[in-house]
C-alpha cells in the first residue's frame, strides 16, 4: 500500500516536471516571438527543433497557405503585450492575407521556397497595400488629426512633428509617406521605426536642414 502511494506520488511529480517544461518553452518562445527587428539574434529553439521529414521538398505556395507553419515570429507577435499593433488587429480578427494583400508579389516571394526554408525577419518588399490600412483607419490627414500631441517624434533640440503631418516643403511633397514605411504590424516600437524613417534625410540629431551646410539630397534607399 506504502510503496503504491509512494509511486503515485512520484509519477505526480513526474508529470508536474514535464508541465513546467512545456510551460518554460511556451513562455521563452513567445519572449523571442515578436523581435522583427532582432535578426542577428540565434533563432528560437522552437524554429530550430521543427525538422520534419517535409524539409527541402518544394512549397506549392498560395494565399490560402497557412502561414503561421513558416512564419512563426508574425504570428507570435499578437500573444506579446509589447507589440501592440499586432495585439490590437487580432483582438480584430484581421487575418495575415487579409493585410498582405499583394498576392503577386508574395508569390514571387516563394517560388523557390522549400519547407524548412528560414524566412527572413525584416520586410524585403511591401506586401501590404495601404490602401488597406486607410479602409479600416481613415486618411493620413484623419490620422494627423488623432496624433497631433503625440511626441513620438522628437530631435535633439526637442522640436516635435506630428508623424501624420510633416510640415510643407518640396522635399516631403515630392516623397510623400504611405503607412507602411512607418507601422509594422509585427514590431514592438513604431517610434524608433517612424524616426528611422525621417532619418532617411534627416542627420545628426536634428530636423533641420540647410543650417550646417548647403542643401543636398541623401539617398533614400
Ligand atoms: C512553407 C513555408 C512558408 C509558408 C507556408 C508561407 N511562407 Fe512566407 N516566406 C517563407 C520564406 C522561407 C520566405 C523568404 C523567401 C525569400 O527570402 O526568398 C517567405 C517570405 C515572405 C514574405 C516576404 C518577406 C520579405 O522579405 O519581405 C512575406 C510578406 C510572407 N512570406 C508572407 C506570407 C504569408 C502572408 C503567408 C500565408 C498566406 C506565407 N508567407 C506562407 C516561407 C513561408
Ligand atoms: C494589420 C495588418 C497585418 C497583419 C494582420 C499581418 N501583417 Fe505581416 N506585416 C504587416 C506590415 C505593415 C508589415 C511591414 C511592411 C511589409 O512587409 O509590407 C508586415 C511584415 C511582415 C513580414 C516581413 C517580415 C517582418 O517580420 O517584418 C512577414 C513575413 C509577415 N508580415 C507575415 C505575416 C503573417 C504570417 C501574418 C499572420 C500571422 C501577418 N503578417 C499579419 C502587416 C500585417
Ligand atoms: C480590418 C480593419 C483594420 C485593418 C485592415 C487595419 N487596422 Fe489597425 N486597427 C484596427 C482597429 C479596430 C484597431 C483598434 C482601435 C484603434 O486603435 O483604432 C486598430 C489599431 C491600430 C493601431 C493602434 C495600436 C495601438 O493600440 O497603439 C495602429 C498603429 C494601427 N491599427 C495601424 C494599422 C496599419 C498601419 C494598418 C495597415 C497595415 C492597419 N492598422 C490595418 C483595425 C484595422
Ligand atoms: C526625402 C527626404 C526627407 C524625408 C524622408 C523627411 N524629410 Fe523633413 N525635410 C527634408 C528637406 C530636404 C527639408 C528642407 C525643406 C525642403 O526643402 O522641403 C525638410 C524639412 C523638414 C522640417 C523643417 C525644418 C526647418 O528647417 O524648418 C522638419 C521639421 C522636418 N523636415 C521633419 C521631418 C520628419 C519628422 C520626417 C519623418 C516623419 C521627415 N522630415 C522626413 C527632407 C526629408
Ligand atoms: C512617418 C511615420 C508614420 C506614417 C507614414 C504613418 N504613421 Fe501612423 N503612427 C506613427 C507613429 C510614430 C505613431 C505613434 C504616435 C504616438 O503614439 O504618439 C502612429 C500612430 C498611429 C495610430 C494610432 C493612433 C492613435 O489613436 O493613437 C494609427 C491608427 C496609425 N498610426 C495609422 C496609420 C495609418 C493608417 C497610416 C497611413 C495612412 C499611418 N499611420 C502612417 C507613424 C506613422
Ligand atoms: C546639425 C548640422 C547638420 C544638419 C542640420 C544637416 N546636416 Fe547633413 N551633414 C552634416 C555634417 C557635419 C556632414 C558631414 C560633413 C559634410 O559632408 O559636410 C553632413 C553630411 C551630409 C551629406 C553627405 C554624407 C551623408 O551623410 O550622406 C548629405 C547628403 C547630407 N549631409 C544631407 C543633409 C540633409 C538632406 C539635411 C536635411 C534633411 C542635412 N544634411 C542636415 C551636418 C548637418
Amino acid at each position: 500500500m506504502t510503496t503504491h502511494t509512494l509511486t503515485h506520488d512520484r509519477r505526480i511529480a513526474l508529470l508536474a516536471g514535464i508541465v513546467l517544461t512545456m510551460v518554460l518553452v511556451a513562455v521563452l518562445s513567445l519572449a523571442v516571438g515578436c523581435s522583427p527587428k532582432a535578426s542577428t539574434e540565434a533563432p528560437a529553439k522552437s524554429e530550430q527543433n521543427s525538422a520534419s521529414s517535409m524539409d527541402g521538398q518544394p512549397v506549392n505556395w498560395t494565399i490560402q497557405s497557412d502561414c503561421a507553419t513558416c512564419h512563426t515570429s508574425e504570428a507570435a507577435s499578437p500573444q506579446d503585450a509589447a507589440c501592440v499593433q499586432a495585439v490590437a488587429h487580432e483582438a480584430e480578427g484581421v487575418t495575415c492575407a487579409q493585410c498582405h494583400t499583394d498576392e503577386s508579389t508574395l508569390s514571387t516571394s516563394h517560388t523557390s521556397v522549400k519547407f524548412g526554408d528560414k524566412p527572413a525577419t525584416k520586410p524585403t518588399v511591401v506586401t501590404v497595400d495601404e490602401q488597406t490600412c486607410v479602409s479600416c483607419h481613415g486618411s493620413m490627414q484623419d490620422m494627423a488629426a488623432k496624433t497631433v500631441d503625440s511626441k513620438a517624434l522628437t530631435d535633439d533640440n526637442g522640436v516635435t512633428v506630428n508623424p501624420h503631418e510633416r510640415p510643407a516643403g518640396q522635399a516631403h511633397e515630392d516623397n510623400p509617406a504611405t503607412c507602411t514605411d512607418c507601422h509594422n504590424n509585427h514590431s514592438k516600437a513604431v517610434e524608433k521605426d517612424a524616426m528611422k524613417y525621417c532619418a532617411q534625410c534627416h542627420h545628426r540629431g536634428t530636423f533641420q536642414c540647410g543650417t550646417c551646410h548647403e542643401l543636398r539630397e541623401r539617398s533614400t534607399k
